[in-house]
């Protein structure tokens, strides 16, 4: 089967910050990829090579073998990349249907009934019904964190990126994005960029290792997080680090 995603000798800087260093990787739906690295190892810069927001040095982002280097982000967003973000970033006076209609109308480009019915679907499947006439603004942060990927799927992505997204949740709150993650995830091709090691080791099929930007390591979860270059990168850091490699 084509992958969905295909990621080759992918390289870029920042004067003297490599940020991608000839990075490389596919996913195929229903997969998904989990990516670790210290601060700064160039996970976010990723995505923005991935989404359009940075253009690539050199190298290639294939999506159903279709290049997408070059294109600007909105054409990446129409051909099927969705991304969530860690803050969450709602029209705070629209209603959470309303936001999910917005990216259904301006990321997948849908109108009148269609736009609806994705943008219901949208809310349907990430366990928002019943918040779906309350203003985004007032919900609490896991519904807005259901509501970035809520946005994030109404623009009908292959390819769903999520950066950070269980970043400040309680930890009950964490497995229960981690549960909606997992029955998302057949649906679509998944890079998931998180620092929760059981949240990462319960979705992923491969854990991607990237350190100034080149890419360490991809091993399945409990290879990777078992690995000399994880412990290597993460021994005596922080207590989330230690958590890293010992998970
Ligand atoms: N637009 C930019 N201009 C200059 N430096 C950048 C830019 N974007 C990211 N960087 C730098 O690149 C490095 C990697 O950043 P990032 O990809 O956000 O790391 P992380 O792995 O923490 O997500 C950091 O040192 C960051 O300061
Ligand atoms: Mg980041």
């Amino acid at each position: 089967m084509e992958p969905v995603l295909q990621v080759s000798g992918l390289c870029k800087k920042y004067g003297a910050i490599v940020v991608a260093d000839g990075v490389e990787f596919s996913l195929a739906r229903g997969e998904c990829l989990g990516v670790i690295g210290p601060n700064g190892a160039g996970k976010s810069s990723l995505f923005n090579l991935i989404t359009g927001v940075a253009q690539a040095d050199a190298g290639s982002v294939r999506l159903r073998g279709r290049e997408l280097v070059g294109l600007p982000p909105f054409a990446r967003v129409r051909l099927g990349v969705a991304r969530a973000f860690q803050i969450p970033q709602p029209f705070a006076h629209l209603t959470a249907y309303e936001n999910a209609l917005a990216a259904a109308s301006f990321g997948a480009g849908l109108v009148g009934a269609q736009a609806a019915r994705a943008a219901a679907a949208a809310i349907e499947q990430t366990g928002l019904a019943a918040q779906a006439g309350l203003l985004a603004g007032r919900l609490p942060l896991l519904d807005r964190k259901r509501l970035e990927l809520a946005k994030a799927i109404a623009s009908g992505p292959e390819l769903l990126l999520l950066d950070e997204v269980a970043g400040g949740l309680t930890e009950p709150e964490v497995l229960a994005l981690t549960r909606l993650v997992a029955e998302l995830k057949p649906r679509y091709a998944v890079i998931w960029i998180e620092h929760i090691p059981h949240a990462l080791k319960a979705v992923s099929d491969r854990i991607m290792v990237l350190h100034f930007g080149r890419k360490l390591l991809e091993a399945p979860p409990e290879e990777a997080m078992a690995s000399r270059a994880v412990r290597e990168i993460y021994m005596g850091l922080t207590e989330d680090a230690d958590g890293l490699a010992r998970a």
